[in-house]
């Protein structure tokens, strides 16, 4: 089967098994736009509810236009992501302002909030344009059949997925073919447990075949945010504090710190220690600083591991610091 056979077999199975929903067969442009934002983010079971009723209260793109942003904001509520409903409430204006909707890819782009995929979406559905829509489960669907492995969530993904789905898109039927890779994806070709049994395309999937199924698509892992613990203690002797140059290789390269103990038992510094900070939380980019901070004031001056100097408290403030122990300090140097 090539790509042809792929194309007519998909919209095959649509013909039989593709989903009733209350949006299809509208064509009406501003509801499809309004289900394809809900479900953007939305299951369908709980976008429908909302898609009932915010074409109830917004009927038309004019009444959406008409309306103040705190109501349409009101009709989103529990929905999420609140800049999609005050992007859309703007997009509408920009309509209303235009005339009606436009009928191009570029011109759909052009609204707020419009992406490729929306564009694609709703210049397919509404008016036949010859775009193809990639969400999540066409993603998933063209990685499996066609045993790609590139990551679905870079821009090299992105490209080459879409470049895909338009060479497989028939020019005629742009409507009938998203629609149903979308409805094939979510409800046959699943992430868990795909029906690969009664799949229409399983002779020629190359995923099946190599027995990739669970495989594909791939992601790219995000850098995980690690959470690091980081507890200082100022010690404060006779106008005398003790800090280090951190080194190489690690966050804040070159700055000073108090001493420091990251993993590890606390020094026996022969004095009792003051928590004057606990869980301070501090975030960078790819890390979550939480730090505790104490202060010892021991009465002889204690020994400290290798690297530590002895500073006069007065030009703690000289040094260079990480922006956290300045933070930590600042209560404690201007008492
Ligand atoms: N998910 C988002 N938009 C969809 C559509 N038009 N058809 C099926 N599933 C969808």
């Amino acid at each position: 089967m090539g790509d042809k056979g792929f194309t007519t077999a998909v919209l095959r199975w649509f013909a039989l098994n593709g989903r009733e929903l209350p949006w299809r067969g509208i064509g009406d442009p501003y509801g499809i736009w309004v289900s394809e934002v809900i479900l953007q983010q939305t299951r369908i079971d709980q976008g429908t509810d909302y898609w009932y009723r915010f074409m109830e209260r917004f009927p038309t793109v004019e009444a959406l236009a008409a309306a103040s942003e705190d109501e349409v904001l009101r009709q989103w509520q529990g929905l999420g992501y609140y800049s999609r409903a005050r992007n859309m409430h703007a997009a509408a204006r920009q309509i209303v302002e235009q005339g009606g909707f436009p009928k191009t890819i570029e011109g759909l782009k052009a609204l707020k909030g419009v992406g490729d995929y929306i564009a694609a979406a709703v210049g397919s559905i509404a008016f036949g344009l010859p775009a193809a829509a990639v969400d999540g489960n066409v993603y998933r669907v063209l990685a499996r059949h066609f045993g790609i492995d590139v990551p679905i969530n870079t821009t090299r993904g992105k490209h080459a997925f879409e470049a895909l789905a338009n060479e497989l898109l028939p020019l005629d039927q742009a409507s009938a073919f998203n629609q149903a890779m979308m409805d094939f994806g979510a409800t046959w070709c699943t992430p868990r447990s795909p029906r690969c049994i009664d799949c229409p395309v399983a002779e020629t999937c190359e995923a099946l075949r190599t027995g990739r199924v669970n495989q594909l698509p791939v992601k790219e892992k995000k850098l995980k945010v690690q959470e690091r613990h980081l507890t200082y203690i100022y010690i404060r002797h006779e106008g005398m504090t003790a800090l280090r140059r951190r080194p190489a290789g690690d966050i804040w390269q070159g700055l000073w710190e108090p001493l420091l103990v990251e993993d590890g038992p606390m020094p026996d510094l022969s004095c009792p220690l003051t928590l004057l900070a606990s869980g301070v939380k501090h975030v960078l980019t790819h890390r979550i600083i939480m730090a505790d901070f104490y202060l010892a004031e021991p009465a002889s001056r204690p020994n400290l591991p290798a690297g530590y100097q002895w500073v006069n408290e007065q030009e703690v403030t000289d040094y260079a610091l990480p922006r956290l122990i300045e933070r930590l300090l600042a209560k404690l140097l201007h008492e």
